[in-house]
């Protein structure tokens, strides 16, 4: 099973990511949590990153091209995993099926949070990561809307998008994925 999340800064991606793993076995791959390891390293290449997701800008497409092909070749993608933070434009949706057409995969289902843009900003005020200052937030937010959401409509063509309401007890969020998931599987 071969699933993407997707949704704005703070809409539950990482979270739900993890439940999905747990339950389902497959592996979470989150590029932001790879970029942020690349970020302790001391090179120029690291330094670059982490003054990019600092200010909430988008890490170059062939850099993420480079990282995501390397991770989806793992041995523990053999049976699915869970994308969270990629594609985040139109270039990387193709790149994404370049990755995944050499090794004759497919992506089942893309997984939408829907959650309003005031209660991201309140989630992610509180939490307080590097990059949950205000006003990287509102960059993230505004990249978000101009570059990512795009792509929802790349995977609305083919068929592959579904909405799930974000807002609401994490666990009615799973719940809600676990519906949407046993749905697709019993159609496939
Ligand atoms: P990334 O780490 O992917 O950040 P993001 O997309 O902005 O998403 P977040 O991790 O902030 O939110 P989330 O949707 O995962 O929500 P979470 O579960 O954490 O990317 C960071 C940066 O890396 C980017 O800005 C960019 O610079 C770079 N980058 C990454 N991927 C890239 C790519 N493909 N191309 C180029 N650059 C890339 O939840 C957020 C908070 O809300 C938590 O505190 C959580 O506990 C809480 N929460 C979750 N669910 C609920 C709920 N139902 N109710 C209440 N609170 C909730």
């Amino acid at each position: 099973m071969q699933i993407i999340l997707f949704g704005g800064p703070g809409a539950g991606k990482g979270t739900q990511a993890q439940k999905i793993s747990q339950f389902y076995k497959i592996p979470h791959i989150s590029t932001g949590d790879m970029l942020r390891e690349t970020t302790q390293e001391k090179s120029p290449l690291a330094h670059k990153i982490k003054e990019i997701m600092q200010q909430g800008e988008l890490v170059s497409d062939d850099l993420l091209k480079e990282i995501v092909g390397v991770r989806l070749e793992k041995s523990d993608c053999r049976d699915g995993f869970i994308l969270d933070g990629y594609p985040r434009t139109l270039r990387q949706a193709h790149d994404l099926e370049d990755i995944l057409k050499k090794s004759q995969k497919k992506i089942d289902m893309v997984l939408y949070f829907k959650v309003h843009e005031e209660e991201l900003i309140r989630r992610l005020s509180q939490r307080g990561r590097a990059d949950d200052t205000l006003e990287t937030i509102k960059n993230r937010l505004s990249v978000y809307v101009s570059t990512t959401r795009p792509v929802l409509d790349f995977y609305q063509e083919k068929g592959l998008l579904y909405t799930v309401q974000g807002v609401g007890e994490i666990e009615t969020v799973f719940e809600k994925i676990k519906g949407v998931i046993t749905g697709i599987c019993a159609l496939s």
